[in-house]
């Protein structure tokens, strides 16, 4: 089948320069006059017969096809004019459009057509019209090779009239450099770097390698490539079309996904197309996926015939159709391998026929030839002078990738070489025989020795021509891998890492190397393959006893953070006895982390840590050394306080910068009761956390947050913090922190009264927590489930939750009795079970009458009065709500209020019963605890008075992330710092801002600054 004539149109070049060019240029027996029209060119060029041409170009432009790509599909070698015609008339590429294909069978073949994908091309349409209106996404593409992800993206491309296009294509052999795809889509506007705030655009440079500096966070690298499309967006909407993603390298996946879930406000589109069941894993977490499949039958018996027509015989044309399941590369390319053959050669896959198909047609070629495409396949990144420098060295002809002949195979561009399809270079690589792709390998690293900024690509050759260890070979691959990690490239740092283990000679460097790729993929994020990496670090135990603690050390965070804290603890503790014992540098952080996990699991080691941590040398770190005296004043039996060095620490903490050693400073100055501190030292790691852009960090913090905001009454606040912890933990990969989170949620979503959610929420966070035996989570859910009960009128229920949360509890655990024992007393009471009532507040509560703590006393003093009658029950009310007016916990006082008033009305004393219902109306409504200003509401009804209904504050109608622009904004930063903060760019925070004063009917931001720390919302009813 034979085309018989295909029209190309040129614009903007030129015609006097053309004319003479366009013989010598195609494999055709005619050409055309050209035919001119001002400045644009049409080229026609007939393959056998007239040319038809159109004279009016709107009507061509009607039907034109997307750039090149087209001829190469139709696989008769006819060469992508536009370009090729380019560098020899000196002038940059001109988009080159065939408009019009006829075949001999005198169909025609519209080429700017995809067939069958209707679907598929609006979704990518509405995409892209979103993101022109300020309301990006991204979208992810995922489908078998073939199955028409480029060319959907092509799609894309064409409708961005008007927009930036940025592109970047993963590209295996660039899948371990670290950011490389980031780079390259970023680099067309990396001068405009200057315009992000200082941190960011460091980070960022850091991270691409264009400047020195200490490791950023990487996710601060994100934010900061999220702030720059953003800010670039601005002038003109964004495309940006990352294909091949299963190909990006680890960081820059990571760093795509995190701006992808971010630009709901940004005129930015971001499509990533991946491949469906490749061995590379890639997270793509949170992103909204179009899932290709074959083109339905009709569809593929269209293209398979505009193709190929008659020259293939019916038997192949429905074996085809049968068999390749719709896949367009296949139906194209298949038909032509199969010449001569009357059956698809059975039985590869799809994928692998495919390769087939193009080995043989690489096979066609000369042996030079051969190397040289080797050579290009093996460099893998399309750099066209490294493979031919490479081929010189072979003693080969560089030219020979220029041939004609290449041009079924290989496209040139420029400075870059690229294979049609990657199906086309994955057929070269693997068609040759395991020597020559090592040989290849090799010639690439030798090429790469002259060239600057080579290393890491070179190590990686290398590290591929090597037959087996190489101990040479794996020192430069791991130096490449510390240089990533001081790029915040920990996953490319881990695979480097990894073959360095793999080309080590002895067991200790192969285990060390292992335990450090373990190290760089844990900070990936990625848990599964950090603990099969230490599995094998384990498997070449050399005996070393540091590299072992190192593995324990690493096991033992894992577990603690996105395990079972118990199992963490079971490794931790010994681990750190024995680095005690060792003097190991690591000792005082092993103890701390043993600390978390007994914390986490609901286990009482105190002691044994605090004893441990007395065996520390005293002259580490000045801050660290703080906390570690700290710590033991609040391990049992508690050290004997020295009130001068006590107040001496305590002030010491507060200077730490550190947030992580803030936060457990905070927790430390909590359990010593010094609330206010604690609140200051957890705020203080919040701001840290996010200064340093460290979002893994900042989720842990804000789980501390959360609690201080709850216990002060500060629900909104306490809400939105929630919610942004909840998002970044996952992210992060630290799901134990997110399960925590989403309990306190759940809590939350009690307290509004949105029972539903609140339930959802509490047994997804319970099923969690009983999986990893998370007592902390645990006990948070189960005390959802319980005042969800109770306020529905189940106080059976209610009392049954409780005693399980207790159950979960070792005895005698104080800060847990006194959170759920009060309620249980209360559920008790009110389902007629007061003996049952009696033993708890017995077990439990008695110890709190004489407890220093107000509001100890207060809650002891409430159960007495439910349990009590009469006078004595007055008695014990009046007291608690003495006590409480001591405490800074509204919420506690305010039921304490409403019982105390409850009891008065059911007494007949109800003139008298109104003043405490009222104020606990007044403080359930301040606080947006709607389920119990129902309660409030209808004792006080119940009392004769009429109550007004309050009209909800407006600041009831933000979302949490509203609610943290707004407290941000309070704390008077300006717009990027806000956006800085909170891992957005400042055009969203621009856009939530807008909608704020429009919500809150202000105009200015001092209105809002006055406004901000009123914070009485019951903000957020987003679902999760
Ligand atoms: N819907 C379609 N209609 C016609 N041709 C198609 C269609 N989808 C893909 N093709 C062609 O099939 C070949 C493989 O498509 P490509 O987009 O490269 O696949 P992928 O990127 O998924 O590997 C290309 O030549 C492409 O032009
Ligand atoms: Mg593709």
């Amino acid at each position: 089948m034979r085309v018989l004539y295909l029209e190309l149109l040129v614009l903007q070049v030129p015609a006097v320069s053309l004319g003479p060019l366009i013989p010598g240029e195609h494999e055709t027996d005619r050409s055309h006059p050209n035919e001119v029209w001002g400045e644009q060119v049409a080229i026609g060029i007939g393959v056998t017969s007239e040319l038809d041409f159109s004279p009016a170009l709107d009507k061509i432009e009607d039907f034109l096809l997307a750039h090149c790509w087209c001829s190469f599909r139709l696989g008769h070698g006819i060469r992508p004019y536009g370009r090729a015609l380019a560098p020899r008339i000196g002038k940059t590429p001109s988009p080159c459009r065939a408009t019009r294909v006829t075949w001999e069978n005198g169909r025609e073949y519209d080429p700017p057509m995809l067939l069958g994908r209707q679907a598929e091309q609006a979704a990518i349409d509405r995409l892209v019209q979103r993101a022109r209106s300020g309301q990006g996404g991204g979208l992810v593409l995922r489908g078998e090779p073939g199955i028409g992800k480029s060319a959907l993206l092509a799609h894309a491309s064409q409708r961005a009239e008007e927009m930036g296009v940025l592109r970047s294509d993963g590209v295996e052999a660039e899948s371990t450099l670290a950011y490389a795809t980031l780079h390259r889509l970023l680099r067309p506007i990396l001068d405009q770097a200057g315009c992000l705030p200082e941190p960011q655009a460091r980070a960022l440079r850091v991270a691409l390698g264009l400047q020195a500096g200490p490791a950023p966070d990487q996710f601060l690298v994100a934010v900061a490539a999220l702030t720059l499309l953003s800010e670039i967006a601005g002038e003109r909407p964004l495309l940006c079309l990352v294909d091949d993603a299963h190909w990006a390298d680890t960081p820059s996946v990571q760093a795509l996904t995190f701006v992808a879930r971010r630009l709901d406000a940004e005129p930015v589109a971001l499509l990533l197309a991946l491949r469906d069941g490749h061995d590379r894993r890639v997270e793509v977490a949170g992103l909204p996926e179009l899932r290709l499949t074959g083109l339905d039958p009709e569809a593929a018996a269209a293209l398979l015939d505009l193709r190929w027509g008659a020259s293939i015989s019916p038997a192949v044309r429905d074996r085809l159709l049968r068999e390749v399941a719709g896949n367009p590369l296949a139906l194209l390319e298949l038909p032509g391998a199969l010449s001569g053959h009357d059956a698809l050669p059975d039985p590869l896959p799809l994928v692998g026929k495919l390769e087939q198909a193009f080995q043989e047609r690489a096979r066609r070629h000369d042996p030079a030839t051969r190397t040289v495409l080797l050579l290009a396949a093996a460099e893998g990144s399309g750099q066209l002078a490294t493979v031919r420098h490479a081929a010189g060295a072979l003693g080969l002809d560089p030219g020979l990738l220029e041939s004609e002949g290449l041009a079924d195979l290989v496209r040139i561009d420029g400075p870059t070489i690229a294979f049609l399809h990657p199906l086309v270079r994955s057929g070269v690589y693997h068609g040759a025989s395991p020597a020559a792709r090592r040989a290849a390998h090799q010639a690439l690293a030798d090429a790469l020795e002259s060239q600057e900024a080579g290393d890491d690509r070179r190590a990686w050759h290398r590290a591929k021509a090597a037959t087996g260890p190489d101990d040479e070979v794996a020192l430069e691959l791991e130096g490449s891998a510390w240089r990533t990690l001081e790029r915040a490239g920990h996953g490319a740092a881990a695979a480097a890492l990894e073959r360095a283990a793999e080309l080590s000679r002895s067991l200790v460097d192969k285990s060390r190397r292992l335990v450090a790729a373990a190290d760089a993929t844990w900070h990936g994020g990625d848990t599964a393959r950090a603990r099969a990496l230490l599995d094998g670090a384990e498997r070449f135990d050399a005996g070393d006893a540091a590299v072992r603690l190192d593995i324990r050390y690493l096991r033992g965070l894992i577990e603690l953070h996105a395990g079972v804290p118990s199992d963490g603890l079971a490794i931790l503790l010994p681990a750190a006895r024995q680095a005690v014992r060792l003097k190991h540098r690591r000792a005082p952080r092993m103890l701390l982390a043993a600390g978390d996990a007994a914390f986490h699991a609901g286990e009482d080691v105190a002691g044994e840590i605090g004893q441990l941590m007395a065996g520390l040398p005293a002259d580490g770190e000045p801050g660290q050394a703080a906390l570690i005296r700290l710590h033991q004043m609040v391990s049992p039996p508690g050290r004997a306080a020295d009130p001068v060095q006590l107040r001496r620490d305590l002030a010491g903490v507060e200077e730490l910068d550190d947030p992580e050693a803030l936060v457990r400073a905070g927790n430390l100055a909590h359990q010593l009761g010094h609330a206010a501190l604690a609140r200051r030292l957890r705020a203080k790691a919040v701001a840290r956390a996010r200064a340093l852009g460290a979002a893994g960090t900042l989720a842990w913090a804000l789980h501390y947050l959360v609690l201080d905001e709850l216990v002060c009454g500060r629900l909104a606040w306490a809400q939105a913090s929630a919610v942004e912890g909840w998002r970044l933990a996952l992210e992060t990969g630290q799901p134990n922190v997110a399960c925590q989170h989403q309990a306190a949620l759940a809590g939350l979503a009690v307290l509004r009264g949105e029972a539903e959610q609140a339930h959802r929420l509490a047994e997804g966070a319970l099923a969690e927590a009983t999986v990893r035996r998370l007592v902390g989570a645990a006990v948070a859910a189960r005390h959802a489930l319980a005042e969800s009960a109770f306020l529905a009128g189940r106080p059976e229920e209610a009392i049954e939750q409780l005693e399980g949360l207790l159950r979960l509890v070792p005895l005698g655990h104080r800060g847990i009795g006194l959170y759920a024992v009060p309620d249980l007393v209360e559920a008790a009471v009110r389902a007629g079970q007061t003996e049952r009532g009696r033993q708890w507040h017995a077990r439990h509560l008695a110890w709190a009458e004489g407890a220093s703590s107000a509001q100890a006393r207060a809650l002891a003093a409430r159960s007495r009065a439910l349990l009590a009658s009469g006078a004595e029950a007055d008695r014990r009310f009046q007291e608690a709500l003495r006590l409480h007016a001591q405490t800074d916990r509204p919420l506690d006082h305010a039921r304490t209020a409403l019982l105390y008033g409850e009891f008065l009305r059911r007494d007949r004393r109800r003139a008298e019963a109104r003043p405490p219902l009222r104020t606990a109306l007044e403080i359930f409504e301040q606080l947006g605890a709607s389920a119990w200003t129902q309660r409030a509401r209808r004792e006080l009804r119940a009392t004769g008075q009429t109550v007004r209904k309050r009209h909800p504050s407006n600041l009831d109608q933000l979302t949490s992330q509203e609610l943290q622009i707004v407290r941000a904004v309070g704390e008077g930063l300006t717009d990027r710092e806000v956006a800085a903060q909170l891992f957005i760019s400042p055009r969203t925070v621009d856009y939530h801002l807008r909608k704020i004063f429009r919500k809150l009917e202000i105009r200015s931001r001092a209105e809002l600054i006055r406004r901000a720390p009123a914070g009485s919302a019951s903000a957020s009813r987003e679902v999760l």
